[in-house]
């Protein structure tokens, strides 16, 4: 379907943003994944990112929970700029068990079990361990927010980090590919302020088990909830991170009206 959509032209329509664009292909595919895991699991629960659009409330409790989300990089999906991916991770006691990214363009499959290791179409992945912040090349995005605040932020959080010096700065557009590329290794670094639960939950496992570090990007314990992420591939590379960044007002996903 997302294949298919792709290269067609597309209806699209604003969510949040001038710059946060919704799809039928991505509310197509979000049913569709809904309802067929429903049929085998009709007592679980869902967090998909359409679905909350329309008005359901984010709510991950300890209860089996698939948090999805049909289309990350949307933008790009309009575009046809070729990085899209459909993100799936299933949490029980507020715990991803796995989570599978498919970067659908790339026919790339990201997969993670807990305790299980990280794999790309089957082969096991390692993030790089890189220690030094200078020698990194750091993912991060510039998101939907257009307010003077939070582009201002942004924009120094880059400028610093290039300042450091370090190797690049790169953006793909969308959270779950950019936190796989740490996991293998091809990037050692990414943060981002103002990205949502479905956007990520597959991926912080993916880079867990791939060997990198997730924390909030204040260096504190990652919360799926807050908006904030930092994964690397090792603390020296988070902390250092988590030094120089600075996050925006974002509201949490887990209060009413999350947008
Ligand atoms: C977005 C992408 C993008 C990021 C935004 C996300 P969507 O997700 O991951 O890279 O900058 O913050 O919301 O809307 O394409 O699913
Ligand atoms: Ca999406």
């Amino acid at each position: 379907m997302v294949l298919e959509g792709f290269h067609q032209e597309k209806d699209v329509k604003l969510k949040s943003s001038p710059a946060d664009l919704v799809t039928e292909t991505d509310q197509n595919v979000e049913n569709l994944l809904i309802s067929s895991i429903r049929e085998t699991y009709p007592e679980h629960r869902f967090i998909g990112e359409e679905s909350v659009v329309a008005g359901e409330p984010v709510v991950l409790t300890d209860s089996p929970t698939w948090i999805i989300d049909p289309i990350d990089g949307t933008v790009n999906f309009v575009h046809r700029f070729p990085f899209v991916a459909i993100s799936i991770a299933f949490a029980v006691n507020k715990q991803v068990e796995f989570g599978i990214v498919y970067s659908c363009v790339e026919d790339k499959m990201f997969s993670a079990e807990r305790g299980q290791g990280a794999f790309l179409n089957g082969v096991p992945l390692h993030v790089s361990h890189q220690k030094d912040i200078h020698q990194c090349v750091v993912v991060t995005e510039i998101g939907a927010e257009r307010d003077d605040l939070s582009l201002s932020t942004m924009t120094s959080n880059i400028y610093k980090l290039l300042k450091l010096p370090i190797h690049g700065v790169r953006a793909v557009g969308t959270a779950a590919v950019d936190m796989c590329l740490i996991a293998t290794g091809a990037a050692d670094a990414y943060y981002h302020i103002g990205m949502h639960c479905w956007d990520i939950a597959a991926s912080t496992l993916i880079v867990s088990e791939a060997g990198g570090v997730v924390m909030d990007t204040d260096g504190s314990q990652f919360d799926m909830m807050s908006r904030k992420v930092i994964a690397a591939s090792s603390a020296d590379v988070a902390n250092s991170i988590a030094k120089v960044v600075c996050a925006f007002p974002c509201r949490r996903d887990d209060e009413v009206g999350s947008s």
